[in-house]
């Protein structure tokens, strides 16, 4: 079987709103290496969308779920609960960052964390306003559909969204927005939209991840901690693709000096085996009544045991060092090539979360089409890549933190390439 003919199969039995990146049908993976069914070899610098942080079929996890697996796959958390469920919460809640005391709850994806991070947040303030920023992403459900600032492709279509919800833009230096302007839009909600005594909570990405990889400035998140505690508001960070080590940090707000009183966790949280969690401090997650969170899958003992495992991983192989070091490579790199390369606009590294960003050199515009060929020229050279960018003229570059230095220059080597024949034509 070929990857054409599957993808001819797909077509006919997997609707187009599960968008497909490239005809490209996987048989294994190895660490930063995927074989299609072909037998074709691509170097991974996706990792499933920031996913297994600690490489593909990871032997440590592999071993941790099977184990499992052999004891018991599922009992559900909330009838019959297991360790693994109440290590993996000591260990979240010891590492989110801040002093205050913290406690856990554990989901399935990463919109359901972030519906649950709201829930919680109204039942705590009896409010119901949301605000979150222009270009952010938090999920496909319907919440955290209104809840993203990006229509093209995740809202258009499938309105109307929640009400209560509103958009305040995320500073970006690049596109001229100042902390100032941003922190000012809030106030600017405040006047006209609605009033902070019946907002329940602000969330924000550390770091944007589907808007374009754009970092908050630590003024910003202050700002933000600032606002919240003058109008009684809870404050969310959104870790979910920012998570566990991906920045060079456990987690991306560790660079902003504050303690949000909520964070939601999925993603690289457990090598690719679906869990989530928020967390976030005791008084705030305590609010909501018992029964009121969870779900049947809810903190999956699989999830749970991969975990605990992903946790001793970062910590023994210091994937924090790792991924500072593959920040480096690549931002040297990238900076080399801009130089010969006018439609790099911009190269944005935070730890392993990186991006180009290409614009015309004239006129400042997007360039969206070069864009989209560097992606589909990379399965041709043997590389897997991610676009992302509300105007979808991004490169985000996740492989596994994992990545053997060798194999990251190779894939270096490759993207450089297809960067240079794309930007003659
Ligand atoms: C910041 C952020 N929040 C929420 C989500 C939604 O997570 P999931 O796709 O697991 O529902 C994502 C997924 O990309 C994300 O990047």
């Amino acid at each position: 079987m070929t990857n054409q003919q599957l993808h001819q199969r797909r077509s006919q039995v997997i609707a187009q709103g599960m968008g497909a990146m490239y005809p490209l049908y996987v048989e294994k993976a190895d660490n930063a290496h995927v074989w299609d069914i072909e037998g074709n070899k691509y170097i991974d610098f996706a990792a499933g969308i920031a996913v297994t942080n600690t490489g593909h079929a990871n032997k440590r996890i592999s071993e941790a779920v099977k184990a499992q697996i052999d004891n018991f796959s599922h009992t559900c958390a909330m009838v019959t609960p297991y360790a693994s469920f109440v290590e993996l919460a000591e260990k979240l809640t010891e590492l989110a960052p801040g002093d205050s005391a913290k406690k856990a709850i554990f989901l399935t994806t990463g919109a359901e964390a972030v519906e649950n991070a709201v829930k919680v947040a109204r039942a705590h303030t009896g409010r119901s306003g949301v605000i979150a920023f222009k270009g952010g992403f938090h999920g496909r459900t319907n919440m955290t559909m209104g809840l993203t600032g990006k229509v093209a492709p995740y809202k258009a279509g499938f309105g109307p969204f929640p009400n209560e919800i509103f958009h305040a833009p995320y500073p970006n230096a690049f596109h001229g927005i100042s902390v100032e302007q941003s922190l000012q839009a809030l106030e600017d909600l405040f006047a006209c939209d609605i009033e902070p005594s019946r907002v329940a909570a602000i969330i924000f990405e550390p770091v944007q991840g589907e808007g374009g990889f754009y970092q908050a400035p630590k003024e910003f998140a202050q700002g933000l901690r600032q606002v919240c505690d003058k109008h009684g508001i809870i404050l969310i960070a959104d870790e979910i693709q920012t998570g566990f080590a991906r920045t060079g940090k456990m987690f991306a707000t560790e660079y902003l000096d504050i303690e949000p009183d909520m964070m939601t966790m999925a993603k690289g949280i457990a090598g690719g085996y679906p869990i989530s969690a928020v967390v976030g401090k005791s008084d705030v997650m305590d609010s909501a009544l018992p029964g009121g969170l969870g779900g049947t899958y809810a903190g999956s003992p699989l999830g749970c045991v991969a975990g605990l495992e992903v946790l001793k991983i970062i910590e023994e192989q210091d994937l924090c060092a790792k991924a500072q070091g593959i920040g480096e490579v690549v931002n040297a790199r990238m900076t080399r090539l801009q130089q010969s390369v006018a439609a790099i606009g911009e190269i944005r590294t935070y730890g392993a979360m990186m991006a180009i960003e290409f614009t015309d050199p004239q006129s400042g515009l997007p360039l969206q089409d070069m864009t989209k060929a560097v992606i589909s020229k990379a399965q041709e050279n043997g590389l897997i890549l991610l676009s992302c960018g509300v105007k979808a003229n991004v490169i985000r570059l996740l492989p596994p933190l994992t990545i053997e230095p060798e194999v990251l220059e190779e894939g270096l080597d490759k993207l450089e390439s297809i960067i240079r024949q794309e930007t003659k034509k």
